[in-house]
């Protein structure tokens, strides 16, 4: 009874002490997204994850970079007059290197009236200059930023829309896997992990490429468009069991894990975490942003993902928030476990001398 007792003790203190990953979508929220800024900062305050996204110039450079078009968050309009497609937008693809490195980043605005779209966050227009940078770059400072401050950070990436890189004869998974290689990152332990809403795609890295990077599958709704991958498909259980096969992981939208009711409050938890887990897969769910909460209620959403939904990731803007409430929710459950634990010894003593 006490040797089970003492087992049972351990187990919960691990378990206490688990906490879900914490993922710096583009960095964080508080630099221009995407820049060695933003991501240096996820870096520091120690996001475990961080999350970058993928495009390839007209010479097949890989740019970090979150859309396919320059707009949102460069000044490519002023620089490159008469660069524009029909729609009035500046595409990555239609630009090299050199040409891109000229660019000047600011915190993303709406194109068409340049409004901020998170008026809070950095200055859109401030004189301080941020720039693009390639893959190579970011993968550079990313492990030179773990052995300068001997913490093991790891590397997201996200491959944007294969299927428009492919009109332009471009396999941009391609060029991702060989740019990795590059740098001897080849194995599932190295601190990489692949995503993309082309699901088919991963079956191709996995398959083709014959990649051994743990991968991950990025999931919206069916009309955003994000590719012609069935998303109603893939979560549900069969479609979950089917790419647990290949990937390592799911990247939902936060709505696939919990239903919420017509003013966004939580009813329930979906199967989708349960059917994850049955099949052997973590969850990373997207993307928790404290500015669209008001008053406590981000942090009762982080709790109920973490708890009811368990999710093993929280893809954020704020990596220091989320960190800093799974830290206090951590200590509240491990002392809530001693006490336990000492009350349950208690008993188990008293009963073995009633016993005896
Ligand atoms: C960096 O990027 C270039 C072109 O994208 C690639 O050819 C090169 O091998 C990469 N890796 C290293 C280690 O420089
Ligand atoms: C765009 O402008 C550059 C100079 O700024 C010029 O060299 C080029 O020919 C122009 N291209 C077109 C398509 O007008
Ligand atoms: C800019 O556009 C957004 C979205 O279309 C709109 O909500 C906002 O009111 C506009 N702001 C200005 C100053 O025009
Ligand atoms: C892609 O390659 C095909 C076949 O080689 C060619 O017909 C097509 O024009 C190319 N498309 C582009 C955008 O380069
Ligand atoms: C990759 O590994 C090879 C063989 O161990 C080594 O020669 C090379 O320098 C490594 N490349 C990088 C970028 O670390
Ligand atoms: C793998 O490559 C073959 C031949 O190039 C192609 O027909 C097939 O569609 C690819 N598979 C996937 C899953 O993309
Ligand atoms: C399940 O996955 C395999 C690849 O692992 C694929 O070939 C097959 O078409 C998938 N099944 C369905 C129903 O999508
Ligand atoms: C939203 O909240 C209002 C006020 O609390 C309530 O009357 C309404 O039924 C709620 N709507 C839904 C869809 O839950
Ligand atoms: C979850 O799965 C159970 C069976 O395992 C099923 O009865 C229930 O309806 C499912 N719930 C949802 C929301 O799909």
């Amino acid at each position: 009874m006490l040797s089970f007792l003492l087992v049972l003790f351990a187990f919960e203190l691990c378990h206490g002490s688990q906490r879900p990953l914490v993922i710096g979508h583009r960095g964080t929220a508080y630099l221009p997204e995407l820049t060695l800024a933003s991501q240096s900062m996820a870096h520091a305050y120690g996001a475990d994850i961080i999350e970058i996204d993928v495009c390839l110039s007209r010479d097949n450079h890989l740019i970090v970079i979150h859309d396919i078009n320059l707009d949102g968050v460069t000044n490519v309009a002023d620089v490159f007059k008469n660069r524009s497609r029909s729609d009035g937008f500046h595409y990555v693809i239609d630009f090299d290197l050199h040409e891109l490195r000229s660019l000047n980043v600011h915190e993303r605005v709406r194109p068409l009236n340049g409004t901020q779209v998170f008026p809070l966050r950095f200055p859109s227009k401030s004189n301080v200059h941020f720039h693009l940078s390639t893959l190579n770059e970011t993968i550079e400072l990313l492990l030179n930023l773990n052995r300068a401050t001997g913490r093991q950070r790891q590397l997201l990436i996200e491959i944007k829309k294969p299927e428009y890189h492919s009109k332009y004869n471009k396999s941009i998974s391609s060029i991702v896997v060989a740019t990795l290689k590059s740098y001897n990152l080849t194995q599932s332990t190295d601190p990489i992990i692949l995503q993309t809403f082309h699901i088919e795609e991963l079956m191709n890295i996995r398959k083709n490429l014959s990649s051994q990077l743990r991968l991950f599958a990025l999931m919206t709704w069916n009309y955003v468009g994000e590719s012609s991958s069935d998303y109603d498909f893939y979560r549900s259980e069969q479609g979950i069991r089917n790419l647990s096969k290949v990937v390592q992981g799911l990247a939902p939208d936060h709505q696939f894990v919990v239903n919420y009711d017509g003013n966004g409050t939580i009813i329930s938890t979906s199967n989708f975490t349960k059917w994850a887990h049955q099949y052997g897969l973590s969850v990373y769910p997207y993307t928790f942003r404290k500015d669209l909460f008001l008053g406590s209620s981000f942090e009762q959403l982080v709790e109920y993902f973490w708890h009811e939904a368990q999710v093993d990731g929280f893809i954020t803007d704020n990596p220091d928030v989320i960190l800093e409430l799974l830290q206090r929710g951590q200590i509240s459950a491990s002392s809530y476990t001693i006490v336990l634990n000492i009350f349950l010894s208690m008993f188990t003593f008293l009963f073995h001398i009633i016993r005896i």
